[in-house]
């Protein structure tokens, strides 16, 4: 019998490298663009020198599915005005006082069918941020790209490893 390419795995792989041709063209060799911010924010001031933590700027790592971005209000108790003369934290300033947000990017993201929650993981798992977001602790400056990708295989990793369920539908909606 003639092979016919018609045949459904024959057609299945050819959309498979379509995909993976264009992918691999629009993100440069698989790696993900790089992001910029709009300022050059540093956790490490933030963390070390002003003392602060984590849930302060991102309200919902204990309560809800997303960490969020700090909204402006985040930053009025100490930046209403100057207190280091930099370029950068002017543009905090004159946000503060015209009550505007920042347009931060974000970076990490798992695909719409992906369920995760930061109140599962940090609250009642108990993981660390840096397990999965690295020494954000040391950062002077925004990260262009996520430190820790987000794999489908370093979540099955660890669940396997503590013994929670690897269920497809664990995690996809
Ligand atoms: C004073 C506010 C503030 C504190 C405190 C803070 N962050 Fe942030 N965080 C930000 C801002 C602003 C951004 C966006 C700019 C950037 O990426 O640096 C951000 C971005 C991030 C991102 C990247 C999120 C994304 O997908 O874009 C991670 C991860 C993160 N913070 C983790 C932490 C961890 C972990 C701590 C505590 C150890 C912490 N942050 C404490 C303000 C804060
Ligand atoms: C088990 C892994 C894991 C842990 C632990 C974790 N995160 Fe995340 N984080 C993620 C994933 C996955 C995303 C993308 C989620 C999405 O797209 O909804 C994310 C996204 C974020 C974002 C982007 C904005 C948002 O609204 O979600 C911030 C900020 C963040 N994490 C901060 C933190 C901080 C702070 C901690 C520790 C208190 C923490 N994360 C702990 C995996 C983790
Ligand atoms: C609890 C107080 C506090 C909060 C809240 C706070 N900061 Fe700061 N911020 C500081 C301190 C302290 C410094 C360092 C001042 C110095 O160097 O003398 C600083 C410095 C800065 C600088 C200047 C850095 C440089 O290199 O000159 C920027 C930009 C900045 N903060 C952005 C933010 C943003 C954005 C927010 C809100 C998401 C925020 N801060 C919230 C305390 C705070
Ligand atoms: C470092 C370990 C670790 C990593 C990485 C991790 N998880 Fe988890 N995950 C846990 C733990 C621990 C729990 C159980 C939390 C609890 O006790 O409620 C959990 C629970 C869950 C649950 C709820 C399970 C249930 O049976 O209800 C989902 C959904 C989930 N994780 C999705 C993800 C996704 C998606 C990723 C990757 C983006 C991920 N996890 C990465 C440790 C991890
Ligand atoms: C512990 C969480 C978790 C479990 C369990 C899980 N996945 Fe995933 N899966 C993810 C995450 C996170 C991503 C997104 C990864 C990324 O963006 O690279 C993903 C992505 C995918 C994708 C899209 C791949 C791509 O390149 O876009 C497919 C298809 C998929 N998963 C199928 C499955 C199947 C089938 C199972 C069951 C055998 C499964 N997943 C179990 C977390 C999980």
């Amino acid at each position: 019998m003639v092979r016919s390419n018609l045949n459904p795995t024959y057609l299945c792989r050819q959309a498979w490298f379509v995909a993976a041709f264009w992918s691999f063209l629009i993100c440069g060799c698989g790696l993900d663009p790089e992001i910029e911010q709009p300022i050059s924010y540093s956790h490490a001031l933030h963390l070390t020198e002003a003392g602060m933590d984590c849930v302060e700027c991102h309200i919902g790592i204990e309560t809800q599915l997303k960490a969020t971005l700090p909204s402006i209000k985040r930053c009025k108790a100490c930046h209403s005005k100057s207190k280091t003369g930099s370029a950068e934290e002017a543009v905090v300033v004159e946000a503060v006082l015209s009550n505007t947000e920042i347009p931060w990017k974000r970076i990490y993201q798992v695909p719409d069918h992906v369920f995760f929650s930061h109140r599962r993981h940090v609250k009642s798992g108990k993981v660390s941020c840096t397990t999965c977001h690295g020494e954000v602790e040391k950062l002077t400056e925004p990260p262009v790209r996520p430190i820790v990708p987000i794999l489908m295989s370093t979540c099955m990793e660890c669940h396997d490893h503590k013994s929670i369920s690897n269920d497809c539908l664990t995690c996809h909606v």
